[in-house]
C-alpha cells in the first residue's frame, strides 16, 4: 500500500525561533496522522530532528550535493544530512533547476547519493507556463521523469512531487482535471518502466499553492498521495488543517 505524505518545504525561511512552529504543530496532528516531513533550512536540521523525535513528523533537507564529499565549498552532502537525523531530501525543486541550472542528470546523481546515505528522495518535476500554453506539459513531464529517476527507484526510497512551476507561490492552482491528467500520466509511465509492484507504491505528491481551503479537493483525486507545501507549511495553523485533510481521505 502507498503511504500518504504531507511535506512542508520552508525554503530559505526561518531561523531558530521558527522551531516553535514545529512544537505548535505536534499537538495539532490528527489521531492517525499521515507521514509528515518538514524540510527547514539546513542550519535547523539538527534542532528540528530533535524537536520531532517520537512523533509522526520526520525531517528533510531541501537539496544535497551530487558527490559524496570533497572540495565543494558551501555544499552539503547527503551523508551530512542523514547525520542530522533527517530522513528525506528534496531534489530537483524547480527553484534549484532554475537558479542553479540543475539538469535531470544532476538530479539523478543527487538522488543516488541520497539513497546511498539512506535518505528518501522527494524528486520534483513540473512544467512552466510556456510549456503548458504550448501543450507540451506531458512531454516535459515524461522527459523530466525519465531523466531524473534512475533504475534504482523504489517505493522505499522515492517520492515524486508534481509541481507546475506556474502554480508555485502564485496562488494559481491547476484544475482538478489537469492535476489528475498529469498524476495518471506519471503513474502510467512508472508502471511502464518499473512494473506494477514498484510503481504502485511510489507516492505522488501535488505541489503548488496548496492551502487549507483547497487541500481536501486535491487529495481526493486518484493518484494524488499527498502534497509538497511551501508557504502554507511555515505556520502550524496553516499546515495542520492540510495534514488533517490528508488524514481524512
Ligand atoms: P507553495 O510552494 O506551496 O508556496 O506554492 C510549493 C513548493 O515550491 O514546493
Amino acid at each position: 500500500m502507498r503511504h500518504k505524505l504531507a511535506v512542508g518545504n520552508w525554503k530559505m525561511n526561518g531561523s531558530t525561533s521558527a522551531l516553535s512552529e514545529i512544537d505548535a504543530l505536534i499537538p495539532l496532528l490528527p489521531d492517525t496522522p499521515p507521514h509528515v516531513v518538514i524540510c527547514p533550512p539546513a542550519p535547523l536540521l539538527f534542532r528540528a530532528s530533535e524537536a520531532v523525535h517520537g512523533t509522526a513528523i520526520t525531517i528533510g533537507a531541501q537539496d544535497c550535493h551530487m558527490q559524496a564529499s570533497g572540495a565543494y565549498t558551501g555544499d552539503i552532502s547527503a551523508a551530512m544530512i542523514a547525520d542530522t537525523g533527517a530522513t528525506h531530501v528534496i531534489v530537483g525543486h524547480s527553484e534549484r533547476r532554475a537558479a542553479h541550472e540543475e539538469s535531470n542528470s544532476d538530479v539523478r546523481a543527487k538522488a543516488a547519493q541520497a539513497w546511498s546515505a539512506g535518505l528518501k528522495t522527494i524528486i520534483c518535476i513540473g512544467e512552466s507556463d510556456e510549456d503548458r500554453a504550448a501543450d507540451n506539459t506531458l512531454d516535459i513531464i515524461a522527459g523530466q521523469l525519465s531523466g531524473s529517476l534512475s533504475d534504482g527507484a523504489t517505493g522505499a526510497n522515492t517520492v515524486i512531487a508534481y509541481e507546475p512551476i506556474w502554480a508555485i507561490g502564485t496562488g494559481k492552482v491547476p484544475s482538478l482535471d489537469q492535476i489528475i491528467e498529469v498524476h495518471d500520466f506519471i503513474r502510467a509511465r512508472l508502471i511502464d518502466r518499473f512494473g506494477d509492484a514498484i510503481a504502485d507504491v511510489i507516492p505522488l505528491l501535488y505541489g503548488g499553492s496548496v492551502k487549507p481551503d483547497n487541500a481536501e479537493t486535491i487529495f481526493r483525486a486518484k493518484n494524488v498521495d499527498g502534497a509538497l507545501v511551501g508557504g502554507a507549511s511555515l505556520k502550524a495553523s496553516d499546515f495542520a488543517p492540510i495534514i488533517s485533510a490528508l488524514a481524512r481521505i
